[in-house]
């Protein structure tokens, strides 16, 4: 009889387990970290030369991270810490240490977004910029084997 309520239980634990995960969440969250990926392209492919510089493209890829980040600050709830899904646990015991690094990344966009004028700027502006996503990646997305 003890045996069968421990096998219950640990059904239920599993049951809950399952139940826990947030696929919706965790694609949005892949959707919006491609989309910041996409929203660098273009300034990326102007600082390497790839590109002629372009104030008004570099301007709207810079609005796009704004809102991106932003909107990714809403994408981490707990129930999409397992699944299909490259963040680390840990992030979920740090989440105010996450969000500030998201909060950081908004802000360091707004200060780009003023700060770049010419070609110039965009080169010393940008690896400002970008040290926020590899800052985040290590320290809470699992590093690709
Ligand atoms: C606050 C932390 C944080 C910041 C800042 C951040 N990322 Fe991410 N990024 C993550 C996490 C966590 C994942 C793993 C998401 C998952 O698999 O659920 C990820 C995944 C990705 C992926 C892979 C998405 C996929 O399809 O699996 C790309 C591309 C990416 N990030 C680009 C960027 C770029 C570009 C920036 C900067 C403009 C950036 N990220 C800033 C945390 C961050």
């Amino acid at each position: 009889m003890l045996r069968v309520i421990a096998g219950l239980a640990a059904l239920t634990v599993c049951t809950t387990l399952v139940w826990a995960q947030n696929p919706a969440a965790i694609d949005q969250r892949k959707q919006a970290m491609k989309a910041l990926a996409g929203a660098l392209k273009d300034p990326v492919a102007m600082s390497k030369g790839e590109a002629p510089f372009d104030l008004a493209k570099v301007q709207a890829s810079l609005k796009a991270v704004q809102e991106t980040a932003a909107k990714a600050k809403g994408l981490f709830p707990d129930d999409s810490k397992a699944g299909e899904t490259d963040v680390l646990p840990v992030a979920f015991d740090n989440k105010a240490d996450l969000m500030a690094k998201l909060d950081k990344l908004v802000a360091d966009a707004q200060i780009a977004a003023t700060a770049i004028k010419d070609d110039a700027g965009l080169k010393a502006e940008l690896p400002k910029l970008a040290g926020n996503c590899g800052g985040c990646h290590k320290a809470y997305r699992k590093p690709k084997s």
